[in-house]
């Protein structure tokens, strides 16, 4: 009997649970958490597969899940992370800025790539020495409740700062910072009336080469910071973990 506890039922918490639905992630029964309890109801209503909602965090611990998606918020991963941890449970971070504020064991801490990749090279050239790392983010004005009409920096500086300015759009570059670390990463944001996608782009300067990766993902309907990519990782990372438990 394997069972995955999920904690928040918006945009990726919903993508998930359709995989698993879909029977793309394999596990016998899914346990929800959602502060908005209409959240869950919705989510459970919508599944063609056995869906237990809980009232409490402790509620789902108790149920003794093989692994744990927290897909809620930075503040919701703040105050869970260590209890997941203390408890002795699988875990993936979505809201990965958390980590960074964090001082815990993060061993059973599992982060997928979220809304970017190539973290295996970029984390193979951190191994031997990064020379320089940055990150442009661009998304359409809506994404941050602005009209300009021509592209506007709405933020320059780390990724620590970026992911505290901005917890629902940048944990991107809590992501990167976190695959780069000791080394610093530099962020830009940007509002750019020319772009329908939430574009990453990585331009990395490493001790024997250079790498440049962009990433334009469609934005999810529910909720345009998110974009599918991030919830197809956690479902990919789901997968392995289960194969593993
Ligand atoms: N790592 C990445 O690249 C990446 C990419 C996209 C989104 N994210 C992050 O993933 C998280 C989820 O994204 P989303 O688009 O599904 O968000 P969402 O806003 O669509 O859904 C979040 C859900 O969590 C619930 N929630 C909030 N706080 C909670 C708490 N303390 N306990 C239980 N439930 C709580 C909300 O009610 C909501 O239903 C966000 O923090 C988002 O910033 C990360």
């Amino acid at each position: 009997m394997k069972t995955v506890g999920l904690i928040g039922c918006g945009a990726i918490g919903t993508v998930l649970a359709e995989a698993i639905e879909r029977k793309l992630v394999v596990c016998d029964e899914l346990v929800v958490f959602d502060v908005d309890r209409a959240k869950a109801e919705h989510l459970k209503a919508a599944l063609n597969f056995p869906v237990t909602i809980v009232e409490s965090f402790e509620e789902l611990l108790q149920r003794k899940p093989e692994v744990i998606v927290e897909a809620a918020s930075q503040q919701a991963a703040k105050d869970y992370v260590p209890r997941v941890v203390a408890a002795g449970v699988e875990l993936i971070v979505l809201s990965t800025g958390a980590l960074l504020d964090l001082d815990v064991d993060l061993s059973r801490v599992h982060v997928p790539s979220g809304a970017i990749g190539g973290l295996d090279a970029i984390s193979n050239a951190a191994l031997a020495g990064v020379e320089e790392v940055v990150l442009a983010s661009r998304k359409n004005p809506r994404a941050f409740e602005k009209n300009n009409t021509q592209p506007e920096i709405v933020y320059e500086g780390t990724a620590e700062e970026a992911a505290r300015q901005f917890p629902r759009a940048m944990n991107v570059a809590a992501t990167l910072a976190l695959t780069v670390k000791p080394a610093r990463v530099k962020v830009k944001v940007i509002s750019d009336p020319n772009v329908e996608r939430n574009t990453h782009e990585i331009v990395l300067k490493w001790k024997f080469g250079e790498m440049f990766l962009r990433f334009a993902n469609d934005p999810h309907p529910d909720n345009l910071h998110t974009s599918a990519l991030a919830a197809w990782s956690a479902i990919r990372l789901l997968q392995v973990l289960l194969e593993q438990v």
